[in-house]
Protein backbone atom coordinates (compact mmCIF):
# COMPACT_ATOMS: atom_id res chain seq x y z
CA UNK A 1 0.00 0.00 0.00
CA UNK A 2 1.62 3.08 -1.06
CA UNK A 3 1.46 6.16 1.23
CA UNK A 4 3.23 9.05 -0.81
CA UNK A 5 0.13 10.74 -2.43
CA UNK A 6 2.98 12.58 -4.81
CA UNK A 7 4.86 8.94 -6.15
CA UNK A 8 2.62 7.54 -9.07
CA UNK A 9 1.77 4.18 -8.73
CA UNK A 10 1.06 1.62 -11.28
CA UNK A 11 -2.60 0.53 -11.97
CA UNK A 12 -4.15 -2.23 -14.57
CA UNK A 13 -7.25 -1.18 -16.27
CA UNK A 14 -9.68 -4.54 -15.10
CA UNK A 15 -13.06 -3.37 -16.89
CA UNK A 16 -14.39 -1.17 -19.50
CA UNK A 17 -17.70 -0.01 -19.52
CA UNK A 18 -19.58 2.86 -22.49
CA UNK A 19 -21.83 4.69 -20.39
CA UNK A 20 -22.38 7.69 -22.97
CA UNK A 21 -22.08 7.09 -26.79
CA UNK A 22 -21.48 10.16 -29.44
CA UNK A 23 -19.03 12.99 -29.46
CA UNK A 24 -18.49 13.68 -25.59
CA UNK A 25 -18.44 9.52 -24.81
CA UNK A 26 -17.99 8.60 -21.26
CA UNK A 27 -16.00 5.81 -20.30
CA UNK A 28 -16.00 3.94 -16.76
CA UNK A 29 -13.01 2.27 -16.16
CA UNK A 30 -12.28 -0.04 -12.99
CA UNK A 31 -8.39 0.24 -12.34
CA UNK A 32 -6.31 -2.43 -10.17
CA UNK A 33 -3.07 -1.44 -8.55
CA UNK A 34 -0.30 -3.49 -9.75
CA UNK A 35 3.25 -4.51 -7.13
CA UNK A 36 1.60 -4.32 -4.24
CA UNK A 37 0.37 -0.74 -4.74
CA UNK A 38 -3.04 1.47 -3.54
CA UNK A 39 -4.52 3.46 -1.31
CA UNK A 40 -7.21 4.54 0.43
CA UNK A 41 -9.58 7.64 -0.33
CA UNK A 42 -12.54 9.62 1.08
CA UNK A 43 -15.71 10.59 -1.14
CA UNK A 44 -15.09 13.32 -2.96
CA UNK A 45 -11.32 12.84 -3.13
CA UNK A 46 -9.60 12.46 -6.94
CA UNK A 47 -6.62 11.32 -8.56
CA UNK A 48 -4.14 12.04 -11.26
CA UNK A 49 -4.21 9.40 -13.78
CA UNK A 50 -1.33 9.16 -16.66
CA UNK A 51 -1.70 7.57 -20.14
CA UNK A 52 2.05 7.26 -20.99
CA UNK A 53 3.51 9.72 -23.42
CA UNK A 54 -0.01 11.40 -23.35
CA UNK A 55 0.09 13.18 -20.60
CA UNK A 56 -1.94 13.03 -17.20
CA UNK A 57 -5.70 14.41 -15.92
CA UNK A 58 -7.40 14.91 -12.60
CA UNK A 59 -10.35 12.65 -12.29
CA UNK A 60 -12.45 12.09 -9.25
CA UNK A 61 -12.50 8.71 -8.03
CA UNK A 62 -16.57 7.50 -8.66
CA UNK A 63 -15.70 4.11 -6.21
CA UNK A 64 -17.09 3.88 -2.90
CA UNK A 65 -14.77 4.01 -0.41
CA UNK A 66 -16.23 0.87 0.82
CA UNK A 67 -15.19 -1.46 -2.06
CA UNK A 68 -11.61 -3.06 -2.10
CA UNK A 69 -9.74 -4.54 -4.83
CA UNK A 70 -10.35 -1.57 -7.51
CA UNK A 71 -10.86 2.23 -7.95
CA UNK A 72 -13.67 3.40 -10.54
CA UNK A 73 -13.44 6.33 -12.81
CA UNK A 74 -15.93 7.89 -15.43
CA UNK A 75 -13.79 9.50 -18.12
CA UNK A 76 -15.62 12.27 -20.92
CA UNK A 77 -13.59 12.13 -23.88
CA UNK A 78 -12.09 16.08 -23.71
CA UNK A 79 -8.78 16.34 -25.30
CA UNK A 80 -5.59 14.66 -25.25
CA UNK A 81 -5.45 12.21 -22.34
CA UNK A 82 -9.20 11.59 -21.71
CA UNK A 83 -8.93 10.10 -25.29
CA UNK A 84 -5.73 8.52 -24.46
CA UNK A 85 -7.65 6.82 -21.86
CA UNK A 86 -11.32 5.95 -24.15
CA UNK A 87 -8.44 4.18 -26.48
CA UNK A 88 -7.50 1.42 -24.01
CA UNK A 89 -8.40 -1.62 -23.46
CA UNK A 90 -8.58 -4.52 -20.52
CA UNK A 91 -5.30 -5.31 -19.41
CA UNK A 92 -3.13 -1.83 -20.12
CA UNK A 93 -1.35 -0.16 -17.83
CA UNK A 94 -1.70 3.60 -16.40
CA UNK A 95 0.03 5.76 -13.83
CA UNK A 96 -2.35 7.00 -10.58
CA UNK A 97 -1.32 9.27 -8.14
CA UNK A 98 -3.42 10.53 -5.05
CA UNK A 99 -5.25 10.89 -3.54
CA UNK A 100 -6.19 14.12 -4.00
CA UNK A 101 -8.35 17.09 -2.39
CA UNK A 102 -10.71 17.27 0.72
CA UNK A 103 -13.76 15.00 0.98
CA UNK A 104 -17.69 15.61 1.92
CA UNK A 105 -18.37 15.52 5.29
CA UNK A 106 -20.35 12.38 5.41
CA UNK A 107 -20.28 11.33 8.99
CA UNK A 108 -22.15 14.87 9.76
CA UNK A 109 -24.54 13.73 7.52
CA UNK A 110 -25.79 11.31 10.18
CA UNK A 111 -29.93 11.64 10.55
CA UNK A 112 -30.25 13.48 8.09
CA UNK A 113 -32.19 13.52 4.43
CA UNK A 114 -29.61 13.42 1.37
CA UNK A 115 -30.55 14.89 -1.83
CA UNK A 116 -28.41 14.43 -4.64
CA UNK A 117 -28.61 16.90 -7.98
CA UNK A 118 -26.43 15.84 -10.87
CA UNK A 119 -25.93 16.28 -14.30
CA UNK A 120 -23.92 14.92 -17.27
CA UNK A 121 -20.52 13.57 -16.07
CA UNK A 122 -21.45 15.25 -12.58
CA UNK A 123 -22.59 11.98 -11.47
CA UNK A 124 -19.35 10.51 -10.85
CA UNK A 125 -17.82 12.52 -8.03
CA UNK A 126 -21.01 12.17 -5.97
CA UNK A 127 -21.73 8.91 -6.80
CA UNK A 128 -18.93 7.21 -4.14
CA UNK A 129 -21.18 9.91 -1.84
CA UNK A 130 -24.90 7.91 -3.09
CA UNK A 131 -23.04 4.44 -2.52
CA UNK A 132 -21.67 5.03 0.99
CA UNK A 133 -24.85 6.47 2.13
CA UNK A 134 -26.90 3.72 0.54
CA UNK A 135 -24.38 1.02 2.29
CA UNK A 136 -24.34 2.59 5.31
CA UNK A 137 -28.46 3.15 4.76
CA UNK A 138 -29.80 3.35 8.83
CA UNK A 139 -27.20 6.43 9.29
CA UNK A 140 -29.58 8.27 6.91
CA UNK A 141 -33.30 9.27 6.35
CA UNK A 142 -34.88 9.58 2.92
CA UNK A 143 -32.17 9.34 0.39
CA UNK A 144 -33.28 11.27 -2.97
CA UNK A 145 -31.28 11.24 -6.69
CA UNK A 146 -32.15 14.12 -9.18
CA UNK A 147 -30.18 13.71 -12.35
CA UNK A 148 -30.56 14.52 -15.84
CA UNK A 149 -28.91 14.19 -19.29
CA UNK A 150 -29.51 15.87 -22.62
CA UNK A 151 -31.11 13.05 -23.81
CA UNK A 152 -32.17 9.66 -22.64
CA UNK A 153 -28.69 8.18 -23.99
CA UNK A 154 -26.95 10.51 -22.25
CA UNK A 155 -27.61 9.33 -18.53
CA UNK A 156 -24.91 7.73 -17.16
CA UNK A 157 -25.08 4.56 -15.05
CA UNK A 158 -28.48 3.56 -15.83
CA UNK A 159 -28.53 0.01 -14.56
CA UNK A 160 -26.82 1.24 -11.26
CA UNK A 161 -29.89 4.06 -10.77
CA UNK A 162 -32.13 1.57 -11.01
CA UNK A 163 -30.99 -0.77 -8.69
CA UNK A 164 -30.92 2.25 -6.31
CA UNK A 165 -34.75 3.25 -7.17
CA UNK A 166 -34.96 -0.04 -4.15
CA UNK A 167 -33.05 2.02 -1.47
CA UNK A 168 -33.62 5.72 -2.70
CA UNK A 169 -35.68 7.93 -4.72
CA UNK A 170 -34.79 8.85 -8.50
CA UNK A 171 -35.58 11.18 -9.91
CA UNK A 172 -34.22 11.63 -13.73
CA UNK A 173 -35.09 13.77 -16.78
CA UNK A 174 -33.47 14.70 -20.29
CA UNK A 175 -33.18 18.64 -21.63
CA UNK A 176 -36.43 17.59 -24.51
CA UNK A 177 -39.10 15.51 -25.04
CA UNK A 178 -38.40 12.07 -26.53
CA UNK A 179 -40.37 9.26 -27.53
CA UNK A 180 -40.14 6.38 -25.22
CA UNK A 181 -39.17 8.82 -22.16
CA UNK A 182 -41.97 8.75 -19.50
CA UNK A 183 -39.71 11.03 -16.64
CA UNK A 184 -39.28 14.42 -16.66
CA UNK A 185 -38.68 16.75 -19.57
CA UNK A 186 -36.67 19.54 -18.97
CA UNK A 187 -33.82 20.74 -16.94
CA UNK A 188 -32.20 19.69 -13.57
CA UNK A 189 -33.26 22.66 -11.42
CA UNK A 190 -36.94 22.52 -12.75
CA UNK A 191 -37.01 18.11 -12.07
CA UNK A 192 -35.69 19.77 -8.37
CA UNK A 193 -38.23 22.42 -8.25
CA UNK A 194 -41.29 19.97 -9.70
CA UNK A 195 -40.40 17.40 -6.94
CA UNK A 196 -39.43 19.98 -4.06
CA UNK A 197 -37.57 18.20 -1.49
CA UNK A 198 -37.79 19.25 1.74
CA UNK A 199 -35.22 21.68 3.28
CA UNK A 200 -36.22 20.06 7.15
CA UNK A 201 -33.15 18.12 8.59
CA UNK A 202 -31.97 17.68 4.90
CA UNK A 203 -28.61 18.28 3.27
CA UNK A 204 -27.99 19.14 -0.86
CA UNK A 205 -24.89 17.38 -2.75
CA UNK A 206 -24.93 18.84 -6.62
CA UNK A 207 -22.26 18.54 -8.76
CA UNK A 208 -22.68 19.36 -13.02
CA UNK A 209 -21.91 21.88 -15.63
CA UNK A 210 -20.97 25.31 -13.93
CA UNK A 211 -24.33 26.78 -15.27
CA UNK A 212 -26.62 23.50 -13.69
CA UNK A 213 -25.37 24.76 -10.58
CA UNK A 214 -25.66 28.24 -10.53
CA UNK A 215 -29.63 27.23 -11.03
CA UNK A 216 -29.58 24.20 -8.71
CA UNK A 217 -28.18 26.69 -5.63
CA UNK A 218 -30.85 29.42 -6.72
CA UNK A 219 -33.72 27.05 -6.72
CA UNK A 220 -32.57 24.80 -3.41
CA UNK A 221 -32.53 28.59 -1.66
CA UNK A 222 -35.82 29.46 -2.68
CA UNK A 223 -36.89 26.19 -1.44
CA UNK A 224 -35.69 27.39 2.06
CA UNK A 225 -32.37 25.31 1.61
CA UNK A 226 -29.57 27.55 3.80
CA UNK A 227 -25.85 28.08 2.46
CA UNK A 228 -24.31 25.30 5.08
CA UNK A 229 -27.14 22.92 3.83
CA UNK A 230 -25.54 23.05 0.20
CA UNK A 231 -22.61 21.11 -1.37
CA UNK A 232 -20.94 20.72 -4.27
CA UNK A 233 -17.41 19.85 -6.02
CA UNK A 234 -15.99 21.76 -8.69
CA UNK A 235 -13.90 21.04 -11.63
CA UNK A 236 -11.45 23.89 -12.06
CA UNK A 237 -8.33 22.57 -14.44
CA UNK A 238 -5.49 21.13 -12.75
CA UNK A 239 -1.93 20.80 -12.92
CA UNK A 240 0.42 19.46 -10.40
CA UNK A 241 -2.29 18.89 -7.65
CA UNK A 242 0.32 19.43 -5.38
CA UNK A 243 -0.35 23.64 -4.94
CA UNK A 244 2.67 24.43 -6.57
CA UNK A 245 1.57 25.65 -9.92
CA UNK A 246 -1.51 27.89 -9.26
CA UNK A 247 -3.56 26.58 -12.49
CA UNK A 248 -6.59 25.49 -10.16
CA UNK A 249 -6.68 28.83 -8.08
CA UNK A 250 -10.31 30.51 -7.23
CA UNK A 251 -9.29 33.80 -5.38
CA UNK A 252 -6.65 32.44 -2.91
CA UNK A 253 -7.85 29.12 -2.64
CA UNK A 254 -5.59 26.38 -4.76
CA UNK A 255 -8.69 24.42 -5.07
CA UNK A 256 -6.09 21.22 -5.40
CA UNK A 257 -5.69 21.58 -1.76
CA UNK A 258 -8.59 23.06 -0.18
CA UNK A 259 -11.54 21.56 -2.54
CA UNK A 260 -12.95 20.63 -4.52
CA UNK A 261 -15.81 20.24 -2.07
CA UNK A 262 -16.92 23.17 -0.68
CA UNK A 263 -20.21 24.20 1.15
CA UNK A 264 -21.64 26.98 -1.02
CA UNK A 265 -21.23 28.89 2.63
CA UNK A 266 -17.49 29.15 2.04
CA UNK A 267 -17.40 29.05 -1.97
CA UNK A 268 -20.60 31.37 -2.70
CA UNK A 269 -17.79 34.25 -0.94
CA UNK A 270 -15.15 33.43 -3.45
CA UNK A 271 -14.81 34.99 -6.76
CA UNK A 272 -16.64 33.52 -9.23
CA UNK A 273 -13.67 31.85 -11.16
CA UNK A 274 -15.57 27.93 -10.88
C1 LIG B 1 -11.17 17.89 -9.29
C2 LIG B 1 -11.47 17.44 -10.69
C3 LIG B 1 -12.25 16.31 -10.90
C4 LIG B 1 -12.51 15.90 -12.21
N1 LIG B 1 -13.26 14.77 -12.38
C5 LIG B 1 -13.49 14.33 -13.63
C6 LIG B 1 -14.19 13.10 -13.84
O1 LIG B 1 -14.59 12.40 -12.90
N2 LIG B 1 -14.43 12.72 -15.12
C7 LIG B 1 -14.01 13.48 -16.19
O2 LIG B 1 -14.25 13.07 -17.33
N3 LIG B 1 -13.34 14.63 -16.03
C8 LIG B 1 -13.07 15.07 -14.77
N4 LIG B 1 -12.37 16.23 -14.59
C9 LIG B 1 -11.99 17.02 -15.79
C10 LIG B 1 -10.74 16.44 -16.41
O3 LIG B 1 -9.63 16.60 -15.54
C11 LIG B 1 -10.44 17.17 -17.74
O4 LIG B 1 -11.51 17.02 -18.62
C12 LIG B 1 -9.23 16.57 -18.37
O5 LIG B 1 -8.09 16.90 -17.60
C13 LIG B 1 -9.04 17.07 -19.78
O6 LIG B 1 -7.79 16.55 -20.22
P1 LIG B 1 -7.51 16.28 -21.74
O7 LIG B 1 -6.02 16.18 -21.91
O8 LIG B 1 -8.32 15.14 -22.22
O9 LIG B 1 -8.05 17.59 -22.41
P2 LIG B 1 -7.22 18.84 -22.93
O10 LIG B 1 -6.63 18.46 -24.26
O11 LIG B 1 -6.30 19.34 -21.86
O12 LIG B 1 -8.41 19.85 -23.10
C14 LIG B 1 -9.53 19.61 -23.96
C15 LIG B 1 -10.56 20.68 -23.71
O13 LIG B 1 -11.10 20.52 -22.39
C16 LIG B 1 -10.88 21.72 -21.65
N5 LIG B 1 -10.59 21.32 -20.26
C17 LIG B 1 -9.52 20.66 -19.81
N6 LIG B 1 -9.62 20.47 -18.46
C18 LIG B 1 -10.79 21.03 -18.07
C19 LIG B 1 -11.46 21.19 -16.83
N7 LIG B 1 -10.98 20.74 -15.66
N8 LIG B 1 -12.65 21.84 -16.82
C20 LIG B 1 -13.17 22.31 -17.96
N9 LIG B 1 -12.60 22.20 -19.17
C21 LIG B 1 -11.42 21.57 -19.23
C22 LIG B 1 -9.72 22.42 -22.33
O14 LIG B 1 -9.75 23.83 -22.12
C23 LIG B 1 -10.00 22.10 -23.77
O15 LIG B 1 -10.98 22.93 -24.32
C24 LIG B 1 -12.05 16.65 -13.32
C25 LIG B 1 -11.27 17.79 -13.09
C26 LIG B 1 -10.97 18.17 -11.80
C27 LIG B 1 -10.10 19.35 -11.60
S1 LIG C 1 -3.21 22.16 -9.63
FE1 LIG C 1 -1.30 23.15 -9.28
S2 LIG C 1 -1.75 24.46 -7.62
FE2 LIG C 1 -3.57 23.27 -7.83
Amino acid sequence: MGDNIYLPQLARVIHVKEEVPGERSIKTFRLEFVNGGGFEHACGQCAMLSVFGRGESMISIASSPLVSGYKQFSIMRAGRVTSAFHDLAVGDVVGIRGPYGNSFPIDDWRGKNLVFIGGGCGLAPIWPVIQTAVTRRDDFKNITVFYGGRSARDIMYQAELEKLRSTAEVHLSVDNAEEGWHEFCGFVPANLMDKAPTHDNAIAITCGPPIMIKFVIKNLRALGFQDEQIYTTIENKMKCALGKCGRCNVGKDYVCIKGPVYSWADLKDLPPEY
